[in-house]
């Protein structure tokens, strides 16, 4: 349905958008006269001797908007309604077939031989009955009729009752003996999922206790005391091999897509997350960086001042020796000179 919603919005949205473009004057007429306001003050500014045009609407234009609007309406729904019977008539189209799909695989009646065997006599109003191929294997309760429990080899101190809804059924057990053995020889039917008793699909209140018949067993208690199990109701008591095309499974494929996209969006939503939260992430690293950076370049700039004023340091040192050194010379040079001079007047 998606490709048909964005379809349905892409082809009416401009539709919508035209009729807002020519009705706004009159949705928002004191913003209408403010922008006709300043279109005509920034006209005057650029052609001070011309009068600004009218933009105001007049009445043959009001008569010209609403006939567009009329038609902008017009146009939209006409767009709306024929996707909407395309669409109704693609998926009634669809489901025609599936229904008729499921009609030419819906398995065969069985022949008139087979259904004797299996349920001994043939009603006409059975005929179209389904019929699965397999056949549940008797248990021992059941092929024993209303004998006693030794009769039936029932054997066992502790006496075993299955509760579910308002059924009952008794048996005996020995102590040690699993506890699923003693359910299926007494025909109590209980559904199992895992059997290892990880699932918990069996479990039962047994004494007032909750146990998992798949590994539990009858325990070890005197003679005569009972054990009363508690079992779940179950919806079927025999576990059919079903039908593939049926409409249950007709709905359960529609069922399993939503669950599907559902799926999707939830997984788009935490990877949207994720993202938000690396984006985060990646700010914050960012502004560490930046950080970083900047701590780095003022140090420099330290290090370059210090550096300079050392520098400054040994050239104004060196400027003072050479000038002690050129004061030196001088006075050097004037003495000789003096020297000189008395030489020459002796
Ligand atoms: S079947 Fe899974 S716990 Fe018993």
């Amino acid at each position: 349905f998606a490709p048909a919603t964005s379809k349905l919005l892409s082809s009416a949205l401009p539709s919508f958008t035209q009729l807002l473009a020519t009705s706004y004057p009159y949705l928002f007429p004191r913003l209408h006269l403010a922008r006709h306001k300043a279109s005509a003050r920034r006209f005057r500014s650029f052609h001070p001797t011309r009068r600004p045009p009218n933009i105001k609407p007049k009445s043959i234009h009001l008569i010209r908007i609403r006939i567009r609007i009329l038609l902008s309406l017009i146009h939209s729904t006409h767009i709306i309604t024929s996707t909407i019977m395309i669409r109704s008539i693609s998926i009634a189209s669809i489901l025609l077939l599936l229904a008729g799909a499921s009609c030419a695989f819906q398995p065969s009646a069985p022949s008139t031989a087979h259904r004797s065997v299996t349920s001994g006599k043939a009603s006409s109003s059975a005929l179209f009955e389904y019929v699965p191929k397999w056949k549940k294997k008797e248990t021992l309760a059941d092929s024993a009729g209303d004998m006693s429990d030794d009769d039936k080899g029932l054997m066992g101190t502790i006496p075993v009752i299955f509760k579910q809804g308002n059924e009952t059924r008794r048996t005996l057990a020995s102590p040690g003996q699993p506890l699923s053995f003693v359910a299926a020889q007494a025909g109590q039917p209980i559904r199992y999922g895992c059997k290892k008793g990880e699932c918990g699909t069996c479990e039962c209140m047994g004494n007032g206790k909750w146990i998992r018949p798949c590994v539990e067993s009858v325990p070890d208690w005197a003679p005569g005391q009972e054990l009363v199990l508690n079992i779940k109701e179950l919806k079927s008591k025999s576990t059919s091999s079903g039908k593939f095309y049926s409409v249950k499974s007709f709905f359960m494929g529609f069922y399993n897509n939503f669950v599907g996209m559902f799926g999707f969006v939830k997984q788009r939503k935490a990877a949207k997350k994720n993202w938000e939260e690396r984006q985060e992430y990646e700010d914050l690293v960012k502004v560490l960086a930046a950080e970083k950076k900047a701590a780095r370049l003022a140090r420099e700039a330290e290090e370059a001042e210090k550096l300079q004023l050392e520098i400054s340091a040994v050239l104004k040192k060196e400027a003072e020796v050479a000038e002690a050194q050129r004061e030196k010379l001088t006075a050097k040079v004037a003495e000789e000179r003096e020297a000189a001079g008395v030489r020459q007047i002796r």
